[in-house]
């Protein structure tokens, strides 16, 4: 006799979100509150929604800040986010731009390591994504934009 155990596990999301904006600074914000809102339905504690609003902050301004930079239409300067989270409270946002792309994924995500030395920025960004985050993920093509996908398990 032959069972076949199925995997009983959904890797359907129970819900999902999408929203697209322009690279303004106040859309930052926004941006933090519409995903804090969308995990609260997973009853996170107080830490695991200030970590996500953290992550969240650092990817969008990273869009605002250096995706669009040598791009003189800014009509085109959006920033797509969407969300997922899953029965086993998995929630995975993923934050792209159309931009200008990263050379060097690995040395781009080195701590400290930063682009632009004139705004004083300190090159943390990805670490902090890193650190509150169970899994950082980075795709990116010169000229063609970068993904940023944040994998973080709420309210387990
Ligand atoms: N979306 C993006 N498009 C193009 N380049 C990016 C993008 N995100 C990050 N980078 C590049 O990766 C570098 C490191 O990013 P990171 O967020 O770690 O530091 P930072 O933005 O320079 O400083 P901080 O986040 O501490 O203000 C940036 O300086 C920039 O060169
Ligand atoms: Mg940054």
């Amino acid at each position: 006799m032959v069972i076949i155990l199925k995997n009983i596990v959904s890797t359907k999301p129970i819900n999902s979100i999408k929203c697209v904006f322009p690279i303004k600074s106040v859309n930052e914000g926004l941006s933090r509150m519409i995903i804090a809102a969308f995990i609260s339905q997973l009853d996170p504690t107080v830490s695991e929604l200030s970590d996500m609003k953290t992550v969240i902050s650092e990817a969008v301004t990273n869009c605002i800040v250096h995706a669009y930079k040598d791009i003189p239409d800014k009509s085109k300067a959006l920033v797509y986010i969407s969300g997922e989270y899953y029965t086993d409270g998995r929630v995975i946002i993923k934050i792209k731009d159309k931009g200008i792309g990263i050379e060097n994924i690995k040395q781009a995500r080195e701590p400290l390591y930063t682009t632009d030395k004139e705004s004083e920025r300190s090159g943390m960004g990805f670490t902090i994504m890193e650190s509150f985050t169970d899994k950082l993920r980075v795709y990116s093509k010169k000229g063609k934009g970068t993904t940023v996908v944040l994998e973080k398990r709420i309210g387990l």
